[in-house]
């Protein structure tokens, strides 16, 4: 009988394709993808480092997964937790099997054959290059109309608050031949976006001219109707990559651009490399290129030494820019990382007061923009399923999630995959809501796509 995986992913997009291809990895050795914890032989949490929290959350999910443990499944740790945790977490977590670190995991099927061959040492796998990964994998499996490509793993930016140079290591471009294969792979698998990742993705170098030559050669890609990329640095925005932005018609007007925080002593002590008018330039130039640029951003308040000015200048900076949505997070101190050791932590329930102030102004941002689409016709690519089984949902070229009522389930499944133009009828904190304004010819049922009830 075929073995099934269950894969659950934490924090970044990144993680996400890692879990696409572990699934790869193991469906070359007979396991499928399941849904469902309780019907899993193999169990991977795809772990995330990147603040206190996720770890504390996978140790708790371990926890909870002891029961299936006794009924027999196997249980993986993959991901930042597992290779900054390595042997502890097995130490901590008895009913782990393997750990497998981000650059290791095409290694599973080895790991899951010596454990059965009674290897003590197979347990943990942490210590793989990752151009031996990429060079291993198997062939990319396309699953749906919108798909992750990694083109570039790592970081060595060293913001003071990060642990990411630590747990993925330095800076590491794919060859842009394998990325424009693996590209030409989803697109014949009918994939039609296809958003590149990177933990500092225009940093990228693994071809002349680094990300905007690389997405001139993915838009030209059959079958590539819309790309995008995450996340960026400020100060990677190159001449030539601001410029794609007018030029590449296939590149959608969204852009992740993490400030993190407005004020110039902050922006220093995190290490950032650039002044917030250094970013307010970059953000007129973005804008210039591509007039309807919609913005989203990064934030951290409370990072060690933010007084109460400094929040109030990355407020300011938020009213400049005019965010479509962002990311806010409170400051959570990473051993290991310079500004964790600092004296001058900011106390736990102001660090509380600033994140709700500043998500306030960001949700109100977002709500306006998402206003601003009422009436507009909007291009969406329909990629999920909505939350019933007669809607379906996508997104628009500026990255919001619309969701449209069909009359049936079938009407609904007749637009998946498809980019079709949306009357957007109504707007909430983080989606739109619409009809479909043409179905051109060959969609069936056409009669009754109806106004959204509630998204
Ligand atoms: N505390 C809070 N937020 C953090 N981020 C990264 N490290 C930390 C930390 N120690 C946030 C940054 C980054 C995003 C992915 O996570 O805003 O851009
Ligand atoms: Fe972390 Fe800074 Fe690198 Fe982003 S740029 S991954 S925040 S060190």
């Amino acid at each position: 009988m075929a073995k099934k995986v269950f894969i659950k992913s934490y924090g970044c997009q990144m993680n996400v394709y890692d879990s696409a291809r572990m699934a790869d990895v193991l469906g070359a050795d007979g396991y499928s993808r399941t849904e469902d914890a309780e019907d899993a032989d193999l169990i991977i949490l795809n772990t995330c480092h990147i603040r206190e929290k996720a770890a504390e959350k996978v140790y708790s999910e371990l926890g909870r997964l002891r029961d299936l443990k006794e009924r027999g499944a196997r249980i993986a740790v993959a991901g930042c937790v597992a290779q900054a945790e390595g042997e502890e977490m097995i130490r901590r977590s008895p009913q782990v099997d393997l750990v497998v670190g981000p650059q290791s995991y095409h290694r599973l099927p080895e790991m899951l054959s010596s454990l059965t061959n009674g290897d003590p040492d197979a347990a943990v796998e942490t210590e793989f290059p990752v151009e031996s990964k990429f060079a291993e994998l198997p062939p990319v499996q396309a699953n749906g109309p919108s798909a992750f490509l990694t083109i570039q793993e790592g970081c060595d930016k060293f913001c003071a608050f990060c642990v990411v140079p630590y747990t993925r290591g330095a800076e590491y471009s794919r060859p842009a031949d394998a990325i424009v294969a693996e590209a030409e792979r989803l697109a014949q698998g009918g994939v039609r976006e296809i958003t590149l990742l990177g933990q500092n993705v225009n940093a990228y170098h693994g071809c002349d001219g680094g990300l905007a030559v690389l997405l001139r050669r993915l838009s030209d890609v059959d079958g590539v109707e819309r790309l995008r990329y995450t996340t960026s640095h400020p100060h990677d925005m190159d001449d030539d990559l601001i410029a794609a932005h007018g030029e590449i018609p296939a590149l959608m007007p969204y852009l992740h651009l993490p400030v993190q925080s407005g004020s110039d002593r902050i922006l220093a002590r995190m290490n950032r490399r650039h002044r917030a008018e250094d970013y307010i330039r970059v953000v007129e130039r973005l804008r210039e290129a591509r007039p309807d640029l919609a913005l989203s951003s990064d934030f951290i308040v409370g990072h060690p030494g933010e007084t109460e000015a400094d929040f109030l200048e990355t407020l300011a900076l938020v009213e400049t820019v005019g965010y479509a949505q962002a990311y806010s997070f409170k400051y959570s101190p990473r051993p290991g990382t310079p500004a964790a050791d600092a004296d001058d932590q900011v106390p736990e329930d102001e660090k509380s007061v600033r994140l709700q102030r500043l998500q306030a102004l960001l949700n109100s941002q977002q709500l306006a923009y998402n206003q601003g689409s009422v009436g507009a016709l909007v291009d969406v690519l329909f990629d999920r399923n909505g939350k019933y089984d007669h809607q379906i949902a996508g997104r628009s070229p500026h990255m919001q999630a619309v969701f449209v009522d069909c009359g049936d389930a079938g009407e609904a499944t007749a637009l998946y995959g498809r980019t079709l133009p949306v009357r957007i009828s109504g707007a909430f904190g983080n989606s739109l809501g619409g009809h479909v304004e043409r179905i051109s010819a060959g969609t069936a049922g056409t009669a009754s796509i109806g106004e959204l009830q509630g998204a």
